[in-house]
């Protein structure tokens, strides 16, 4: 049995499993190993192993002036992203991939969409480009002189052609399961995979915000479900998930709960804290998570009077 380790504030410590955990709980702090840490993203990268990680997924700041943040200009903002991302690569297992979740930055009502201004930190370093998702939400700031933005993208990159994609595990209900071939040799058989169809390289969940189940004190959370889709999609079980900027841990949740080990790091420690406390939920079977493929609440048609 591999006993969770965790390191606070740039602290080692071995924690034990709780003693109060459900049998679930107890499977999963059984067999993953969980390292969250209170420290820079380069100085915490730094400490780990070349090509020790399987998946480096993670949402950094976008030099909007968040909380967490200082504005700066663009140009060193590129500077320090190029120094994450060239560790990440190093970090990265041959048959890995890194998922790159941004949205734009924006400037006296100028934008300035940071995946198109990171793309060549990631092809320079020779990762192949997989898929840019579109990662469509319902709720925002309503802009009064552009179109309000309601998707942010990832980045989907692997170091290799010979890389890790499960896409039965992600795969969604289709619209259509019992449609049937009409004609031809499979005639009246299913036309569609029975597993579910792709889920293609739009997905539409709701951000964190409100009345999100996962809501924390994090102003810029991405959902647990989003991450999970890459997870199980990108690595196996046993595999190492890193995120560098970890904030409230969502990372490592979806890593845990599919029985991956997580790695990650913010230079927060309220964050972290937050973090802490949602794992162990997580292990005492009382955290809240949306579910992956949970549609979105359309409200019924109006009637017509
Ligand atoms: C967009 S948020 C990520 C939130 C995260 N995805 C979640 O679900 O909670 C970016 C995070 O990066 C952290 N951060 C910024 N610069 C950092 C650095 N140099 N090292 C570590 N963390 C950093 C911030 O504190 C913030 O929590």
């Amino acid at each position: 049995m591999s006993t969770p380790l965790r390191l606070v504030k740039g602290r080692a410590a071995v924690v034990q499993p709780r003693l109060n955990l459900s049998d679930k709980a107890a499977n999963l702090s059984q067999r993953e190993d969980v390292v969250v840490v209170c420290k820079n993203n380069l100085e915490f990268m730094r400490s780990l192993g070349r090509g020790s990680m399987k998946l480096i997924v993670t949402s950094p700041p976008y030099n909007l002036g968040k909380i967490y943040e200082t504005k700066q200009s663009l140009d060193d903002y590129y500077d320090e992203q190029s120094k994450t991302i060239k560790e990440a690569v190093r970090l990265l297992h041959p048959q890995g991939s890194i998922c790159w979740q941004v949205g734009n930055y924006v400037d006296d009502g100028e934008v300035y969409p940071l995946d198109i201004m990171l793309y060549p930190l990631f092809k320079g370093a020779g990762l192949k480009l997989r898929n840019r998702i579109i990662w469509s939400f319902g709720h925002g700031l309503h802009c009064q002189k552009r179109f309000s933005g309601r998707y942010e993208t990832i980045l989907w990159f692997t170091k290799g052609d010979d890389y890790t994609f499960n896409l039965d595990e992600v795969r969604v209900e289709s619209k259509y399961p019992n449609k049937k071939h009409f004609k031809g040799p499979n005639k009246g058989k299913l036309s569609g995979n029975p597993l579910g169809k792709n889920p293609s390289d739009v997905w539409e969940m709701p951000n964190v915000k409100a009345n999100h189940v996962e809501k924390t004190n994090h102003p810029c959370q991405f959902p647990v479900g989003l991450v999970k889709r890459l997870v199980l999609a990108l690595t196996n079980i046993g595999d190492a998930v890193l995120d560098p900027y970890i904030g409230v841990g969502s990372s490592a949740i979806a890593a845990i709960i599919t029985k991956r080990k997580a790695y990650g790091c913010d230079n927060v420690p309220e964050y972290i804290q937050i973090a802490q406390e949602r794992i162990d939920q997580l292990y005492a079977g009382t955290l809240r998570v949306r579910p992956m493929n949970k549609p979105v609440f359309e409200p019924p048609p109006k009637q017509s009077e």
